[in-house]
């Protein structure tokens, strides 16, 4: 049984798990990895984690360039599967190359639908914040994450270069 979890500390173990399967520096999309340095220690990790959960507050400011974003784990049997992210706005960086929503799933829990489910369940979250047009991109070489957009509906915009490649951009409509 999976379930999609906000960060918290009492799976610092687990998720230590899944990072060290990812191996240390391997970029994690929609994991919001790259707003931390080291996680190791628990003063680290509960940083983190409070940095995650805080980004969703939209009473609160974020940092420049940063929109306010709602982070979750898959979790599975005490296993953290992936991560999942809704950025509840675009910027001209995410309208752009970047999208709502970033994913990823560890190496050892591919290909088991976990990543099609997983979007499925955010754009779900999307449509209650109201959000009535979803943006999910991809690179153009990743055929996964394309199926991915694909199964839960998104529709082919263009294909174009940026910052991040060349990317393919989707749009899921809501409601
Ligand atoms: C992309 C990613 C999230 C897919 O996760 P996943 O849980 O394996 O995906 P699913 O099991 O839901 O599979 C989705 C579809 O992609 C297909 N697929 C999965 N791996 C594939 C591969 N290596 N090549 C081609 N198709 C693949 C599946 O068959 C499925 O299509 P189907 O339903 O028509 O059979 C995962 O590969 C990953 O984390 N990659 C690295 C990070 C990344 O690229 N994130 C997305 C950034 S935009």
């Amino acid at each position: 049984m999976v379930d999609l979890v906000a960060p918290n500390v009492l799976l610092h173990r687990a998720w230590l798990d899944a990072r060290d399967e990812w191996g240390r520096d391997t970029v994690q999309h929609g994991s919001g990895l790259h707003l931390t340095g080291d996680v190791d220690t628990a003063e680290e990790f509960a940083a983190w984690v409070h940095r995650l959960n805080t980004l969703s507050d939209e009473t609160l400011p974020v940092g420049e360039d940063l929109v306010h974003a709602t982070f979750w784990w898959m979790v599975e049997d005490g296993e953290v599967v992936g991560s999942i992210s809704l950025r509840h706005r675009l910027n001209d960086f995410l309208l752009h190359a970047g999208g709502h929503i970033g994913y990823s799933v560890r190496p050892s829990a591919r290909k088991r639908g976990l990543a099609t489910w997983a979007v499925g369940q955010v754009l779900a979250r999307a449509g209650e914040r109201g959000i009535d047009r979803v943006l999910i991109t991809c690179d153009d070489a990743n055929a996964a994450s394309a199926r991915t957009i694909e199964r839960n509906g998104g529709v082919l915009e263009d294909v174009r270069d940026t910052t991040l490649g060349r990317t393919r951009r989707y749009w899921i409509e809501l409601g």
